[in-house]
């Protein structure tokens, strides 16, 4: 009887226990579910916040655009009042959380100037943009035809009889004034005028906010339309970034992560060029004392650059066909003919590209760099006398130093206004023998040295 008493006590406890530890772990699970749907609510808030504060960015653009053009004249109080940008919104960065293709929804016009002369083998060019082009409409193509020669004006009129293209034409043919000295180096000259011309064209005659600049003899990548819309953004944004370009100087298959790296990002205080983009802003800081020639040169000269980077692709997004050109095929057959086109296309309307804004970006990649471990320039080369596999840094000391090892390793050796070519903070990144690899100065580095070249 005893025993039966205390088999049901027994019993009654071992019960409520279960029912007990089954209401408290229901009650934990509900909390739990709780906690996440209250998450994911408020994380869909948060993108819907920064979402709207995009739109009304670009809200803010327009009409303070439009009111500029409204009452160029007016110095009044008000006016300035009104035209000051709020104060955090040209320092805000896009976070983390933004989507590029937000960027979609904004419709904004990105068209593509082809700078044109005597290549009737433009068609390659264009057939190359038409053949990518996601959108007619975001992306309208003008061809500026120089030098009037009759074969390439025919050819550029048969794509704008489908209107496919919009072509003008520079009109003034004049022979250019070249100073005593220069007079072999008159072509320069003549592409300086036409730049001038052509993007004079796109942002004061037909009021575009940005642009994407090409030459006759590029070829483009599957996703350069991608790229430069989902770059776009963060042109407008990062006040550090004067332009995204599509080249890699070092973009030879032997020096690029053909495997990984076509999703990869640099930024980059050598202006590339070659498939370029800039907003009309830079447009009305540069047209004013636009150069007579060597337009290229004088853009990468600190008066212009007033250290600002471009973005630059790991893997080329335009490659030259061009060996005939003004300057001379050589560096062509040399050089440029080896720059790898990439052929495996990215969306980067998925990418999240913050890294690439200057405080994120001199934080994480420069901390990188000076944390990996140090190898020798003919060591690396050789790959066989590192022990050990992952990235390494090269430190050079000086403009001969840095020099030998760009030889050694196949990489450009030149400088323009002090920069190396893709260089970041003097740092050189490249990808050899499966390997990632920054040549990089000494890590009390000051600046960049205008007499190296
Ligand atoms: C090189 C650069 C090019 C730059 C130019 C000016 C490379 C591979 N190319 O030209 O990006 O713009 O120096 O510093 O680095 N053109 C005219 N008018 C002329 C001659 C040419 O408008 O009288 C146009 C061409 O159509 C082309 C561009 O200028 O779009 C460059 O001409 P090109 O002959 O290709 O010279 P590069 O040596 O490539
Ligand atoms: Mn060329």
């Amino acid at each position: 009887m005893k025993y039966k008493r205390l088999g049901l006590i027994v019993a009654f406890c071992f019960t409520s226990w279960v029912v007990l530890a089954f209401v408290i772990f229901n009650e934990n699970s509900a909390k739990k579910n709780d906690v996440e749907i209250r998450k994911s609510s408020l994380v869909k808030y948060i993108q819907e916040l920064e979402l709207q504060i995009i739109q009304q960015e670009e809200t803010y653009k327009i009409l303070s655009d439009k009111l500029k053009k409204l009452a160029p004249e007016t110095k009044g109080d008000t006016t300035i009042l009104v035209l000051e940008e709020p104060s955090g919104l040209q320092q805000r960065t896009p976070s983390s959380t933004i989507k590029q293709d937000v960027l979609q929804g904004a419709e904004i016009i990105l068209p593509v100037i082809v700078f044109s002369c005597n290549r009737p083998d433009i068609r390659r060019s264009l057939d190359g943009l038409l053949k990518y082009r996601p959108d007619a409409k975001k992306f309208p193509i003008i061809v500026s035809q120089d030098c009037a020669h009759g074969a390439t004006a025919e050819v550029i009129r048969s794509y704008t009889d489908a209107s496919q293209v919009t072509y003008i034409q520079q009109p003034d043919q004049s022979e250019p004034i070249v100073p005593p000295g220069e007079t072999k180096f008159k072509g320069y000259f003549k592409i300086a005028r036409h730049y001038l011309f052509g993007l004079k064209k796109v942002f004061r005659t037909f009021n575009h906010s940005a642009v994407i600049i090409v030459e006759d003899d590029l070829d483009v990548a599957p996703d350069f339309f991608s790229y430069f819309a989902s770059t776009y953004h963060l042109l407008k944004s990062d006040p550090t970034l004067w332009c995204v370009s599509a080249w890699n100087d070092n973009g030879k298959a032997r020096l690029v992560d053909m495997q990984q790296g076509n999703q990869l990002l640099y930024r980059s205080d050598f202006f590339p060029g070659l498939g370029w983009m800039i907003t009309k802003e830079l447009w009305d800081e540069l047209e004013p004392k636009w150069p007579k020639s060597y337009w290229d040169d004088w853009m990468r000269r600190p008066e212009q650059r007033k250290d600002r980077a471009c973005i630059r692709p790991e893997i080329s997004r335009t490659r030259t066909f061009g060996k005939i050109g003004v300057s001379n095929g050589l560096f062509f057959d040399k050089h440029l003919k080896y720059i790898k086109l990439n052929e495996m296309p990215v969306d980067f309307s998925s990418k999240n590209l913050s890294y690439l804004v200057q405080s994120t970006y001199d934080t994480d990649y420069i901390r990188n760099v000076y944390s990996l471990p140090v190898a020798s320039a003919p060591d690396v080369r050789a790959n066989t006398k590192l022990p050990f596999d992952g990235p390494v840094r090269i430190p050079y000391y000086t403009k001969d130093t840095f020099k030998s090892a760009a030889k050694l390793l196949g990489l450009m050796d030149d400088f323009k206004s002090g920069v190396p070519r893709t260089g970041y903070h003097g740092i050189v990144s490249f990808f050899l023998n499966g390997r990632r690899i920054y040549l990089a100065p000494h890590s009390s580095w000051k600046g960049y040295d205008l007499t190296w070249s």
